[in-house]
């Protein structure tokens, strides 16, 4: 952080003395003045707001990583991508803010109408803009009882949607996220279509039709009366499981039977990351609604619900004060049309297959990984205590994260009980992709060897 910036931060806050470049200092004052959420003060140091460049960042004290969350699936274009000061330039006499959602403006028209032209589905489609991506999932219920008149819903086990009211009653992926908290909207629970540990065996036909099966005899026992399904095109914190693509044909076909409308919730997977647009898009299904926000504001808060027409048909019926301002609008369309300009999806895709080839080759002879797997730039690794139990290794998988940051400079998360993801910005290249994988599996090395010789020391023992 140069003098400049300190100066500017000591300018803003009147008797700040003195800025120390040191994550403990900021961390023990983070945790007076911050409410509690989700940090791991134990693992990640406090960023540097004021470097970073691409796919690299860094921290108070000016250690360098490689940044394999995008911001957990926000910076799609990586930090200060090429061409973004000039056009930030471009943007000097745009005003920041309108009620968008009282009055109109061009800009955020204009990225209605672009986001709506990345949707599948050959019918008229409307956008909703929302400042989250819970608010996004929020919209798309209410949206949805509008349509159909009906208030019940189906999600999965493990999902999740958002943590406000009616986004967290459909989020099953920790207790602790829903504990002592109200259900806010009936809700069938189905089990989402998850390979590696489904009761019937890893066959992913034989997966699908065992959730499929449930979910129908759900219904039947709980109400068919379904406003809505609401699903994970690819599941995200739960641990990014790849659901097999007749899972998501299934749910097509019981949304129809039933008059239901069916949801996508692509906050996380959605906007190019796992190689399509959209990533219900590998099942060539189109749903009626699809929900998007992280990569779409560019670091600043912008959901939107993108839905078949017409969303709602009475005035007042939703709203936000904070919609697509003209400023975020015109950013978001830059994002879009760099990620088409650049060939980013593509880039996406293909990246990602090697990433994950790579991984799987490296990791084979680990019995502590259960199963490496995603699709393009959203890819998990699930560690588990051994193949054959397949019991979640949770406490390996926090150590192989402290790894992975500590000692190997690698920005990773968590996700799901023992899994973890990797979501790089959509412009890494092979190069930086295979870096990230050199250092991923050692750091898993760290932690296999120790076990490993541990064994051998209990093994060897009188
Ligand atoms: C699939 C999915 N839906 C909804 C959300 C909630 O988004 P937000 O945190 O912007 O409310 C998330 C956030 O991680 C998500 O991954």
């Amino acid at each position: 952080m140069n003098r400049d910036h300190v100066e500017l931060l000591q300018w803003l806050v009147p008797g700040l003395p003195d800025v120390p470049m040191s994550s403990t200092y900021w961390i023990e004052r983070a945790q007076l003045s911050l409410a509690t959420s989700t940090q791991c003060r134990d693992v990640y140091p406090v960023i540097d707001h004021t470097r970073g460049s691409g796919v690299w960042m860094y921290d108070l004290e000016g250690n360098e990583y490689l940044d394999m969350t995008s911001g957990v699936a926000v910076r799609a274009l990586g930090f200060r991508p090429d061409g973004i000061a000039e056009f930030e330039r471009r943007l000097d006499d745009v005003i920041e803010e309108l009620p968008g959602q009282d009055f109109d403006n061009i800009p955020h028209i204009l990225l209605a109408e672009r986001l709506a032209a990345t949707a599948p589905g050959d019918f008229d489609k409307q956008v909703f803009f929302t400042t989250s991506g819970a608010r996004a999932v929020e919209t798309a219920i209410k949206a949805a009882i509008d349509q159909t008149g009906r208030q019940r819903f189906v999600a999965f086990r493990p999902a999740f949607h958002g943590r406000t009211g009616y986004a967290l009653a459909l989020t099953a992926s920790k207790a602790v996220q829903r504990e002592g908290f109200p259900q806010s909207l009936a809700v069938i629970r189905a089990p989402y279509a998850y390979p590696y540990r489904c009761p019937v065996g890893e066959d992913p036909e034989a997966c699908t039709e065992y959730s499929l099966n449930t979910l129908r005899d759900a219904i039947l026992d709980e109400g068919t009366d379904i406003a809505g399904i609401v699903v994970e095109s690819l599941g995200g914190e739960g641990g990014i499981i790849v659901p097999p693509v007749s899972f998501l044909r299934g749910l097509r076909e019981i949304a129809d039977e039933y008059g239901a409308v069916l949801i996508a919730d692509e906050v996380q997977a959605g906007l190019g990351r796992t190689g399509h647009w959209w990533a219900i898009q590998h099942a060539e299904v189109a749903p009626d609604m699809i929900c998007t926000a992280k990569a779409l504001g560019g670091g600043y808060p912008l959901g939107a619900t993108i839905a078949r027409s017409p969303m709602f048909e009475r005035s007042s019926r939703h709203s936000e004060t904070f919609s697509a301002e003209p400023r975020q609008a015109l950013l978001s369309l830059f994002i879009l049309r760099t990620i088409e300009e650049r060939n980013l999806i593509e880039n996406a895709g293909r990246v990602g297959a090697v990433m994950i080839e790579r991984l799987r080759q490296e990791l084979a002879g680990c019995d502590q990984v259960g199963e490496v797997r995603g699709r393009g730039f959203m890819l998990g690794v699930e560690f588990v205590e051994d193949r054959e139990s397949k019991r979640h290794a949770g406490e390996l998988r926090d150590r192989i994260v402290r790894n992975c940051v500590f000692s190997q400079r690698l920005w990773v998360l968590g996700a799901g009980r023992s899994t973890i993801r990797l979501l790089p910005a959509l412009i890494t290249d092979e190069e930086q992709a295979m870096e990230a994988v050199t250092r991923f599996v050692r750091a898993v090395d760290q932690e296999t060897v120790a076990l490993r010789a541990k064994r051998q020391v209990i093994a060897a023992a009188p």
